[in-house]
């Protein structure tokens, strides 16, 4: 909820950039942790949904782990101060050098996606004198009915070693010496919102688990992934996921054996509701079809909406803060890219804006900053932080 007072204390700012809600974030990490505890869940963030030094040093004093996908990513969690026994490093494309440096960190373990990447780590390690411990990222062929680009866990996709493989995947375990089996690794998808999905990997895990199991592989993590979807819609009245009717899918149809710890890799859920990209209409130009809102933020700022068709709330904070603008008007409110793919939304509604006004684009945490580029040689994305207002 954007309060007038705040939205003042934006005015001499420069835009775009993008807000974030240091208090909502705890709140959220809070009640994360909150919900995760009391069923033994552990949680590791995954920093690809938002890298930024603040927020990830909110994630690391509450105490989560840490997901990362390159070995930038595992620098950068080391950096902040997050435990390397609590990194993992997950990716369909390590390459050695990452491997290597992972490696010299003595990072938690690797989710590991193919027959060849084992080999690879085995002979990395071995040229360290090391051990690497490793999770197999298993593509379960559940569909999390979400986009097509952010569906993961169907045969379809690249990511992970697929069931037919899973016999040679053993045998190659049990010839690399220099590596420790520690666990399985699934993940399906991003921004799921019906749990059923959740209830329909659980059954998958169980299978897989028992398995290993049948095999002489005592598996001591269960790393579910990610994925937990949010409110685009309603960002105010659902600025915090359910997070615990989410974990107690798993604390119901995940069967645990003796010892066995489960994990996740969360992102979107922890930091979308806190962001928002505030930006400035620059025109406003009322043409016969169509009206269209020319906003100082593009797709190089957030590129959600173009690539994905995402939907974003999008809000005049400047009316909001009037008061007394009743009136609707659609607009279509686009970036200044060079590009028609540059559009944060058709037909919204908003009160008649003008020339100045301020605009947020809500649940913009995740996924946002950290994809930003500097396509036409935009100026390098700013943002703000509620409590340094
Ligand atoms: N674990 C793995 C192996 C992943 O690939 C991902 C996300 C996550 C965890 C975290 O998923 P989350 O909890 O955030 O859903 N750029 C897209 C989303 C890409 C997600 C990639 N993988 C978007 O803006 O919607």
């Amino acid at each position: 909820m954007f309060e007038p007072d705040r939205v003042n204390a934006f005015t001499p700012q420069e835009t775009p950039f993008y807000y974030y809600d240091i208090a909502l974030l705890e709140r959220t990490l809070d009640a994360a942790r909150q919900a995760a505890d009391p069923m033994g869940f552990h949680v590791h963030y995954a920093l690809k949904a938002n890298f930024n030094d603040r927020l990830l040093e909110c994630v690391r004093a509450m105490g989560f782990g840490a997901d990362c996908v390159s070995g930038n990513e595992v620098r950068k969690a080391i950096e902040t101060g997050f435990d390397p026994g609590k990194i993992v490093f997950a990716g369909v494309g390590k390459s050695d050098k990452e491997i290597t440096f992972a490696l010299s960190k003595d990072i938690f373990a690797f989710n590991v996606e193919s027959i060849q990447e084992l080999e690879v780590i085995d002979a990395l390690a071995a040229a360290d004198g090391k051990k690497a411990r490793v999770a197999l990222r298993i593509n379960p062929n559940v569909d999390a009915h979400t986009h097509q680009y952010i569906t993961t866990g169907l045969d379809e996709n690249k990511f992970g070693i697929a069931h037919w493989e899973l016999t040679e995947a053993i045998e190659t375990l049990r010839r690399c010496l220099h590596i420790e089996l520690v666990g399985i690794h699934f993940h399906v998808g991003s921004q799921i919102t019906d749990l059923n999905v959740f209830k329909s990997l659980c059954v998958k895990v169980n299978e897989l688990n028992n398995w290993f199991d049948e095999r002489g592989f005592r598996i001591k993590v269960l790393n579910v992934g990610g994925g937990l979807g949010v409110d685009y819609h309603e960002p105010d009245a659902q600025s915090i996921p359910d997070f615990k009717a989410y974990f107690s899918v798993f604390d119901e149809f995940l069967e645990r054996k003796p010892g066995q710890e489960v994990h996740f890799e969360l992102g979107r859920a922890l930091v979308s509701q806190c962001g928002s990209l505030v930006s400035r209409v620059l025109y406003v130009k009322n043409g016969i079809k169509k009206n269209f809102l020319i906003i100082d933020a593009g797709m190089t700022e957030l590129m959600r909406p173009a690539l994905y068709q995402a939907y974003h709330r999008i809000e005049n904070l400047t009316a909001q803060a009037d008061g007394d603008r009743d009136d609707v008007v659609h607009y279509d409110v686009v970036g200044p890219i060079c590009e028609s793919s540059d559009c944060f939304g058709k037909e919204v509604p908003l009160p008649t804006t003008f020339r100045g006004d301020l605009i947020a684009i809500r649940t913009a945490g995740a996924y946002g900053e950290v994809m930003a580029s500097r396509y036409n040689l935009r100026q390098e994305i700013r943002y703000v932080y509620s409590d340094l207002l």
